[in-house]
């Protein structure tokens, strides 16, 4: 540990595993809650915070899931009571995931005064039949009310998900949820192609043939994304995040740096872009608290027991309940942080790379970025290695070619 040294980690990542039904799609460790486990799942988690919180000061801090909004008003008051007497809030960025259904403006306003700024929703769709289909608990007029409930709360700072090449979803719905979402106005977009997880109702489904994947649809979907959020203002800057410029009048919100921005193409990051994930693409340190949660702490990789009623066993011995560690060797840690960078449309700026892995990318990787360039992916300047806007979605087959 390095208590109170500068060297402390800023990102802190806590993981609430409980959803009210599990969606047919969603791979995430997550059950069903019952009120018992929940509260002996938040006296766990703070125990965690505790015998970390020496070694943390979250500049960014996210509460993912699950369902985070789940969590009753006494339960956040709870967290956020112990967030406060150890020191950990005060972040620049502070998210909170919520599901639509799960939104109460009394809710919102505790999680809004207590310096919680920014709100990720999980939207999925905006087609009735289609949230039906996903086993979503939420109306389309849900996410309308909801999203209103958070304005009124003193959000400024809101993410929507959606997902698209959904089974069933015409590119005509597509365009309609797109079109419905954008109009509502929020500071960021996150939009994922549907994951056929394994275990997961979807992908059983979708082995039983019950329906075909349609890869052309889904990259005309894909540029539908692009176009459409474009077009009301969105910058891309990550293969599935689109974020906006900070209005300089909002006062919650961080004005854009001069030098995020680098004019004719789109080789930045927005000022509202994810704060937080842009630390994991960039290869940063985070704590990764709760069931199943992964960390990665100065190149050691910790993943949690994706079992709630192990992760609270342990952490009532006053242990956390980390499942497997790994330190990396640095050129394995250098070629996944190449990896990760490349979903960034900023790609690496070759001087950023070397800062924060110790390794040349025009060395080590020069072969990989010039096939990646022949093969018209790639963008190679004198000071960065990019992909192009438009072959951001094979992000995941580039990355592989640099990992070592
Ligand atoms: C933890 S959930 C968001 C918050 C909340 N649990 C909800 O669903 O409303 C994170 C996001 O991951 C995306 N996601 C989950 N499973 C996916 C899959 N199989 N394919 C594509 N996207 C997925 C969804 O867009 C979802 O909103
Ligand atoms: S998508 Fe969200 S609400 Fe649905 S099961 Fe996954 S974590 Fe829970």
């Amino acid at each position: 540990m390095t208590a109170g040294s500068d060297d402390r980690v800023a990102g802190l990542y806590i993981h609430i595993p409980f959803c009210a039904q599990k969606c047919a799609y969603c791979a995430f460790f997550s059950e069903a809650s019952s009120g018992e486990l929940v509260n002996r799942y938040v006296a766990a988690l703070i125990r965690e915070l505790e015998l970390v919180a020496t070694d943390l000061k979250p500049t960014t801090c996210f509460f993912g899931g699950g369902t985070p909004s789940l969590l009753n008003l006494r339960q956040w008051e709870q967290i956020l009571r112990a967030m406060e007497r150890l020191q950990l809030l005060g972040a620049e960025e502070f998210t909170v995931e919520c599901n639509p259904a799960t939104v109460s403006l009394d809710k919102a306003k505790l999680l809004r005064s207590s310096g919680v700024n920014r709100i990720s929703m999980g939207v999925q769709s905006l087609d009735e039949s289609l949230l039906d289909r996903l086993g979503r608990i939420h109306t389309r007029d849900m996410v309308f009310k909801s999203f209103d409930i958070l304005r009124t709360a003193g959000f400024d700072n809101v993410n929507v998900d959606l997902m698209f090449a959904i089974p069933g979803q015409s590119r005509e719905i597509w365009r309609a949820t797109l079109k419905e979402a954008l109009a509502l106005g929020s500071e960021h977009l996150s939009s994922y192609e549907v994951i056929y997880e394994d275990d997961t109702p979807l992908f059983a489904q979708m082995k039983a043939g019950e329906f075909d994947v349609d890869e052309d649809l889904a990259c005309d979907m894909y540029e539908d994304l692009v176009e459409a959020a474009t077009a009301s203002g969105f910058h891309q800057y990550e293969v599935a995040n689109f974020g906006r410029e900070a209005r300089l009048e909002s006062p919650s919100s961080i004005p854009p740096s001069p030098r995020s921005r680098l004019p004719g193409d789109n080789a930045s990051v927005p000022s509202l872009a994810c704060k937080h994930n842009v630390n994991y693409w960039r290869g940063g340190s985070y704590y990764g608290l709760g069931p199943s949660a992964t960390g990665y702490v100065r190149g050691l990789r910790t993943k949690n027991w994706s079992n709630t009623q192990l992760y609270c066993e342990q952490l009532e011995k006053g242990i956390r309940a980390i499942e497997s560690q790994e330190q990396l060797p640095p050129l394995r840690r250098a070629g996944e942080t190449a990896a990760f960078g490349l979903r960034m449309n900023a790609g690496w700026l070759f001087n950023e790379f070397r800062r924060v892995t110790n390794f040349d990318l025009q060395t080590e990787w020069s072969r990989d970025m010039d096939q990646l360039v022949q093969r018209g992916w790639g963008r190679r300047t004198t000071d960065r290695f990019r992909l192009t806007d438009r072959d951001l979605r094979f992000a995941d087959a580039a990355a592989e070619m640099f990992l070592r």
